[in-house]
């Protein structure tokens, strides 16, 4: 059964009241509800999580990496910042796909640049918590698709 990772970063446990004009009135466990819904309809087990920390990010990476499953991770600011995540997806070589709710490229400068897309399959962001549902539908086929090669 292929096996999805949906890891959350700093302050996305205060979606649904953050900021709202920029991250909408969805909150977390809203975002958890879809997806897990979404997991059962294509039959993929669907692990949710959220931390404020970064090497909790880091270890949550290598468990879903090690373990083959694939990552769809928003890792909020730390998007921007971290070169320890962006070792954790190669290092477990992880299939990763980065999402954000907000168009970060619309917004302050320091956004725009993420230590983790050279390293992620894609990106996806702007399209609000859908960002979420588009990595999901991208990212289970490639895992199907690798799960189903034969090992070399
Ligand atoms: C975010 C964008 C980041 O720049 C910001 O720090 C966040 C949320 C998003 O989902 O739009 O915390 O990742």
């Amino acid at each position: 059964m292929v096996a999805v990772h949906v890891l959350n970063g700093p302050n996305l446990n205060l979606l649904g009241t953050r900021e709202p004009a920029t991250y909408g009135a969805v909150t977390l466990a809203g975002v958890e509800a879809r997806l897990k819904a979404k997991a059962e309809a294509a039959g993929v087990e669907l692990t949710f999580r959220q931390t404020n920390y970064e090497g909790e990010l880091v270890t949550f990476i290598q468990q879903a990496g090690l373990a083959g499953a694939g990552v769809i991770i928003n890792a909020g600011a730390y998007t921007h910042t971290s070169v320890a995540l962006r070792d954790a997806i190669k290092g477990a070589d992880a299939m990763t796909i980065e999402v954000h709710i907000s168009n970060v490229h619309a917004r302050e400068e320091f956004r725009h640049h993420s230590y983790m897309a050279p390293v992620c399959v894609g990106v996806i962001c702007g399209f609000g918590v859908a960002s979420y549902d588009l990595a999901f539908d991208a990212i289970v086929p490639l895992l199907e698709k690798r799960a189903a090669k034969p090992a070399a």
